[in-house]
């Protein structure tokens, strides 16, 4: 089969790496891709939110099956433009997509159909917003209802920041549309954990466990970030909770989402609040996690194209279950300097051939670019070009094993600038 995979990120990358293993795939291409993905795929310019684009390039190379990374074109509903001409795609349709491109939405299904979130009141009116605040005080947590590349949800500690946060996005507008509306909710404790799962709308086959490091700065300082590094499995997770969030999150989504005449095709990542009254949703996205994908995919056995299949044509019951590497993965990510403020570009990094050598360990690129000199044998550089740089990946056969030999690659690697967190994975020791 012909594969496109549309993104650019360490996701892609990971994506890119597992599917071209697949026995169905014959060839592969990313669109747009970064430098590391065009080691192992043919990179087509083509911006992933350009649903024109990509819909002409499918229909001239004769793509067999498109897998969509990120959110944006999800939203814009590239599924449904594609299967409206008979194209196969991976990915929820736009009204499926609202689950992460709507908060509204999302709560207002969660409240309907029982699934354990925070309290929550949704506000327009700024001076509406502003009395609730005096009423229920801080801490409390304030989302804009829009997508707005995860900067929009403020965690305010006291009223001050809670009344600031209500101003920038209702007064001045700073995520435009998408914070028409916003959320006040309950500010929750605990600890947190990503809970991914397969479903064709019918049946759900669930990913292995992993946790997030979202703050950039070790033992979770700084500002918010796309996510610095991410382990899997979640030993916080036990059994009996995984069962409790399959049970009363994912199930109840899925068929509340069935019920409104939504079948859900794709996959369904829940981020979990793992409180002492039990698991709390704080989130869905309609697609794969960033950086949680380093380190689930890498812990896969079975074929992921397979599985894909199977969700496009709902039937995902022909997958009884999927099977798992039983080591940990540990993913460090490599940031510019200044992420996730501004930073520069254009850096030339260093060292991956030697963090690569080592065993058991993947370099997984997202914001790089490379330089392909002429002629047979030429050299390849690789020049930084977004915040987060590189995913190092590295498996073990416990967590310190892994977190040991994905720090020992991530010391090989150097560019100019470069930061990352010196305490990935270390709470699952
Ligand atoms: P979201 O994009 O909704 O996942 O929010 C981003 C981050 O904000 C989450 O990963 C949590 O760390 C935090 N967060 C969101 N909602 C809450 C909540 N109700 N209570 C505490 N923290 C929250
Ligand atoms: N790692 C968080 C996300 O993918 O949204």
């Amino acid at each position: 089969m012909k594969i496109l995979v549309i993104g650019s990120g360490g996701r892609e990358h990971t994506l890119v790496w597992k599917i071209a293993q697949s026995k169905l795939c014959e060839k592969i291409f990313c669109a747009p891709g970064n430098g590391g993905i065009a080691d192992i795929a043919e990179c087509v310019q083509i911006n992933a939110d350009d649903i024109a684009g990509l819909l002409d390039f499918v229909k001239k190379e004769k793509i067999d099956f498109t897998i969509v990374g990120p959110e944006a074109p999800l939203a814009a509903g590239i599924v449904d433009e594609f299967r409206e001409r008979k194209l196969k795609i991976f990915g929820p349709q736009k009204k499926a997509a609202r689950l992460e491109a709507s908060k509204i939405f999302a709560k207002e299904l969660m409240a309907k159909y029982g699934v354990p979130t925070a309290d929550f009141k949704i506000f327009s009116d700024p001076q509406e917003a502003y009395r609730y605040l005096d009423e229920v005080g801080a801490p409390c947590v304030i989302k804009a209802d829009g997508l707005a590349q995860g900067k929009g949800v403020i965690v305010a500690r006291d009223i001050t920041e809670a009344k600031e946060a209500v101003k920038s996005i209702l007064e001045d507008k700073v995520f435009g549309a998408a914070g028409q509306r916003l959320i006040i909710e309950d500010c929750l404790e605990g600890v947190e954990a990503s809970i991914l799962v397969f479903t064709d709308g019918k049946n759900v086959v669930p990913l292995a466990s992993s946790q997030d490091h979202k703050r950039v700065f070790d033992a979770d300082r700084g500002p918010n970030t796309g996510g610095m590094g991410a382990y899997s499995p979640a030993p916080v997770v036990t059994q009996k909770v995984f069962a409790e969030i399959i049970d009363k999150v994912i199930n109840r989504t899925i068929t509340g989402l069935s019920s409104e005449g939504i079948t859900y095709q794709g996959v369904l990542y829940a981020g979990i609040m793992l409180t002492d009254s039990g698991p709390k949703t704080l989130e869905f996205n309609v697609r794969f996690g960033d950086p949680e994908t380093q380190a689930i995919l890498p812990r896969l056995k079975s074929d992921l194209l397979e599985v894909m299949l199977a969700i496009s044509e709902i039937e995902l019951s022909r997958i009884k279950k999927l099977e798992w590497d039983n080591r940990s993965c540990v993913c460090v990510v490599c940031a510019s300097g200044g992420y996730p403020g501004e930073y520069q570009k254009g850096k030339e990094i260093i060292g991956l051939d030697e963090a690569a050598k080592i065993e058991d360990v993947i370099v997984f690129h997202a914001g790089t670019e490379s330089l392909r000199g002429k002629g047979q044998g030429a050299r390849v550089r690789y020049l930084t070009s977004g915040g987060r740089v590189l995913g190092v990946t590295g498996l073990g056969n416990t967590v310190k094993e892994a977190i040991d030999r994905t720090y020992q690659a991530v010391g090989k690697i150097h560019f100019e600038g470069m930061h990352y967190r010196r305490d990935i994975a270390r709470r699952a020791l």
